[in-house]
Formats: structure tokens, sequence, C-alpha cells
């Protein structure tokens, strides 16, 4: 065999690559498992069932086993047009054989200036200049020097429960997790506000009687603790993901710009997660009819390749130094062809509106679900990027961490790839391009998941596996 064994020490199963291909064979998940905890740190995963993916194709993803799966994770938000788009493959491969790389920085490559400008034709912002990069995470951080170098102003305004990303700058406004910086340091100037949350109100107000306190917050907090036109940037994801796909009131974006707006404060969007097409339109903000200064995007950009943008306003995205914010493998043209055609995939497709009326479908779906089963306290969200939150008890809302963990135990065990979010909602983010009766089978199995755990069918072995966050 012509190829590097990659442990000698692993006789059981067969796991050898060459540069010709990598050879799996008899190879059990438990292995590949205690492979992986032996080389990759803590720091770079959180797991939630021992999925050894070797093989997908739209909405489904086979192991190592041969075992099939739905994935209603779509691989954390980035496969919108499904996992190996023939579009996306085809793109990759034609450009494999001219060009993988040519640095946009010195050079002029033409797959991310077709990419830029068509980024800038989708984009709401007006006379859009785009910086590209790797992930959400350097999108986020890029945000954050443009707004300061813009207005010349330090303070950057974020929300409790949001999540930027990993790096340093993206970490400092996530208001998700404060245990990593608490050991590693943190920019500075960064102020947290509560995301409006209509199910569990931070001012335990009921929709009927809320007045918009959380506006109401930012007001005060200019009033007695940020000095406002020193503020450069607020951040925002437009429906707030990772702290469990929490849907703003439909008028909130636009009080909040009023506010911004007469203090100079930009609107940073942060759509990694719901850009792209995953709520019905390009990009989330646009249901709630606002324009805002910066969008960030990543995830689902490259179809799997690592891409980001940076689309803001030009005198802003003008207003960095020359190599300001940039990076040698930014604007890759492999990536750069995927992410053109994962585009021309949701024109050609029409998958915003399939998004919509899938979205509309499944909503409906769980809500009847919801009935059915006292665990489901609230289901939201905009096309596919749903929630199911669920709860110890729909009165006092406790969050059920445990009955989570074991739905999607539950789920794995039926095939159905699931995973949650703020440790009790589940996350239910298909492909925008799953076939109407896969979608169908996907939430059988998901019903079948939370029949079994709120009938107590499912152990408290299932907690020993599933990690999550
Ligand atoms: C809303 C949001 N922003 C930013 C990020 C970070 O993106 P990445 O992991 O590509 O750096 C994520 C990732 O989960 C996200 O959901």
């Amino acid at each position: 065999m012509n190829g590097c064994k990659i442990s000698k020490r692993e006789p059981k199963g067969l796991l050898i690559s060459n540069a010709y291909s990598i050879t799996v064979k008899n190879v059990k998940k438990e292995e590949v498992v205690k492979r992986y905890s032996r080389v990759f740190p803590k720091a770079a995963r959180v797991s939630y069932a021992p999925i050894v993916g070797v093989k997908a194709k739209n909405a489904k993803v086979w192991d190592v086993e041969g075992r099939e799966y739905i994935d209603f994770l779509a691989d954390a938000a980035v496969q919108n047009v499904g996992h190996n788009n023939e579009r996306v493959v085809n793109a990759i491969l034609d450009q494999t054989k001219n060009l993988i790389h040519f640095t946009f920085i010195y050079g002029f490559p033409v797959e991310p200036l077709l990419l830029a400008e068509k980024l800038r034709e989708i984009s709401p912002i007006e006379n859009a200049k785009i910086d590209l990069g790797l992930s959400g995470s350097d999108a986020n951080d890029g945000a954050i020097k443009f707004a300061r170098a813009y207005t010349k102003r330090r303070t950057i305004l974020s929300y409790l429960k949001s999540y930027y990303g990993a790096t340093y700058g993206a970490m400092s406004v996530t208001g998700l997790d404060f245990e990593v910086r608490s050991i590693v340091g943190e920019l500075s100037d960064i102020h947290y506000i509560p995301y409006p949350d209509c199910y569990r109100c931070p001012f335990g107000k009921e929709p009927k009687n809320c007045h918009f306190e959380c506006i109401d917050f930012l007001k005060a907090k200019f009033e007695g603790e940020v000095y406002a036109d020193g503020v450069a940037a607020l951040f925002a994801e437009p429906i707030q993901g990772d702290a469990g796909m929490v849907v703003p009131p439909e008028d909130y974006f636009k009080r909040l710009k009023r506010i911004l707006d007469e203090h100079g404060i930009l609107l940073v969007v942060d759509e990694v997660q719901s850009g792209l097409g995953r709520t019905g339109k390009w990009f989330a903000i646009e249901h709630f009819d606002v324009v805002p200064d910066i969008i960030t995007l990543a995830k689902p950009l490259g179809g799997g390749l690592p891409i980001s943008a940076i689309i803001g306003r030009d005198e802003i995205m003008d207003s960095l130094p020359t190599i300001g914010h940039t990076f040698t493998l930014s604007g890759n043209p492999v990536a750069s062809r995927a992410a053109l055609a994962v585009i021309e995939e949701i024109e050609e497709k029409e998958l915003l509106k399939r998004a919509e009326k899938l979205g509309n479908y499944t909503l409906k779906r769980l809500n009847d679900m919801k009935e059915e089963y006292e665990l489901i306290g609230d289901v939201r969200g905009i096309g596919l990027m749903i929630g199911v939150d669920l709860v110890k008890n729909r009165e006092n809302k406790d969050r059920a961490f445990e009955e989570a963990k074991k739905v999607v135990w539950r789920a794995y065990e039926l095939g159905l790839i699931l995973a949650f979010l703020h440790g009790n909602v589940l996350r239910i983010e298909p492909p925008l391009t799953i076939e109407d009766d896969v979608l169908e089978d996907g939430l059988n199995r998901l019903e079948n998941a939370i029949k079994d755990v709120q009938e107590g069918k499912v152990g408290d072995e299932a907690l020993k596996h599933v990690q999550g966050w």
C-alpha cells in the first residue's frame, strides 16, 4: 500500500490515507471517537452523538458503519443548499483544475471579484464594499475594527447570550460564555444589554403587556452608564441562534435603529447563522425592515468550504488602512467559486421561497406536537431557523436540560442528527433543499424521540453520551 498509516498501534480497522484516497474499512465508530480524544483538545469540540460521517448527500449523512441519518442540523447551518450539492461540487472540481490559490492580497484573481460583486447585488446595503475572510469569527473581528476605525470610537454594545465566534474580538463581544475570557483575557470597552426574548422576557413581561422595556433599558444605559456618543456599534444577531433561536418582536429593530441613528452608532448584523436564505430571505434582518451598516456572513457561504464576508457601506469599509484586515487565504478562488455556486443554487432553485414554505410547514407540525407533549414549552423561528424549547414545567418554564440530551440521543438512535442550544432548545435547521418526504420522515423521528422521552422510555445512560452546550 502506497500510503501512510495514520496509527500503527490501531490494528483493528483500516484507516489509511494517501494522495489519491482515504481507505476506511471495518472501522468502528468507537475506535474513531477514542482516537479523536487523543489528538484534539476539548477546546476544539462539543459532542452530541458519535456520528462518524463518511458520506453525505443533500439532507442525508452516512456513517462509517453504513448507517443512514437525516440531518436536521445541516452541519451547524452550513449546508443551506444541501450536503455535496452538485453545482457546488462541480464548481470546486472545475476550479481546482486551474487555480487553487492566487492570493487576492497581491494579485487579482477573478473569482473573489465575481463573488464580491454578487454579494453587493444581493445585499440590502447600497454601494457596499466587501472584505473576505475564512470564518464567522474573523468576519466579526473585522467588523469590530471597521466600526471602530470609521466612527473613531471604541465602545461596542452587544447582547447577553449572543454568540459571535471564538477569535479574540468575536469572543469579546459574545455574551454567552464568560468562562474562557476570564482565563485568557478580552478586548475592553464592551457593554451588554438583554436581547428581546418574548418567551422568557428579562423584564418579566408577556407580549400582551410589553412596552418594549428592552428599549427603555438601552435608553437608561445611555443615561447612566455608557456615553452614547462614544459608542461605535451595536452587534446583533437578527435571530439569536445559540441563545436558543430567540426571535425579536417585529418592531424591535426599527425602534432600536432610531436610537442608534440619533447617536451615530452603527448597527452590525451577524448573519453567520441566519443568512443566505435560511429564514426565507437572503438576510434575516430584512424581515425587520431595517438596513444595517455592516453585515457579517460565513457558515453556508462556501457550501462547506471556509469563507466569510464582511459587507458594509463603502465609506465604512474604506476606513481601515492598507492590510488593516486581510488573510493570506482570503478570497481563495476555490472557496469563492463554491460560494458563487451556493448563491446561484439559491437563486435558480428559488430556495428563499422554499425555506419559507418548508419553514411554515415545520412550524405547524411542531406546534401540533406542542399540543400533544407537555415537554415542549415553546416553538419559534422564521423559515428553517427554528427552536423547540423543552421545559420541565410550562408554568415556570424551567429548562429541561436532561430531557433535551435524551431527545438528542433517542433521535440519534432513530437515525436523526439533532442538537440543542442553550442546553434545552432543539435546533431545527435542515438544508433548505431537503426533500418533502425526508423532512416528513425527520419530523416523525423527532416526534417519536420527544414522545419516548416524555413517556420515560429513555434511560439516564443517554446523559453520559451527550455533552452539548
Ligand atoms: C451567529 C454566529 N456568529 C458567528 C459564529 C462563528 O462562526 P465560525 O464558527 O465560522 O467562526 C457562529 C457560529 O456558530 C454563529 O452562530
